[in-house]
């Protein structure tokens, strides 16, 4: 990640890596809090265009993020009714707060077409990403 680029432009550069790199992440995103709307906002995103770049707080996983400040995963997508579909193919999701000086900023979101394929080290590893971003916000 080239320290030279933007913050949007390295982010955009994490969201293509982390797709080509991790085969079970099929769509790769960052959702920010957008003002006091109580709405996410997508940022920099790796995959298929989704129609959903407006998410108000409370509607699916992310805006259930957006208010619980914890990470959720998702390991069948299909038994959640509180989800918002991007794409038939997707089978499970993860969703992972981003924290700047302790607080809830946004999130990366990954969906994925393998079914149940998070783990606790998928967590891990997110929490560290959402670190490091933190630092060039
Ligand atoms: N599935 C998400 C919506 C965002 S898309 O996955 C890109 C949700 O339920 O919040």
């Amino acid at each position: 990640i080239d320290s030279n680029k933007t913050p949007d432009a390295r982010m955009q550069d994490i969201c293509e890596l982390l797709k080509a790199e991790i085969p079970h992440y099929d769509w790769v995103g960052f959702y920010f809090k957008n003002g006091d709307k109580r709405e996410l906002k997508l940022g920099a995103y790796a995959g298929a265009p989704t129609d959903h770049t407006i998410i108000p707080y409370g509607k699916g996983i992310c805006g259930q993020v957006a208010e619980s400040n914890q990470n959720f995963v998702v390991p069948d997508v299909q038994a959640q009714d509180n989800y918002i579909a991007c794409s038939i193919t997707v089978k499970a999701e993860i969703v992972v707060p981003l924290f700047v000086n302790g607080e809830n900023i946004g999130q990366i979101d990954i969906d994925s077409n393998t079914p149940d394929p998070f783990t606790k080290a998928d967590e891990t590893f997110l929490e560290f990403v959402n670190a490091e971003v933190a630092k060039i916000l």
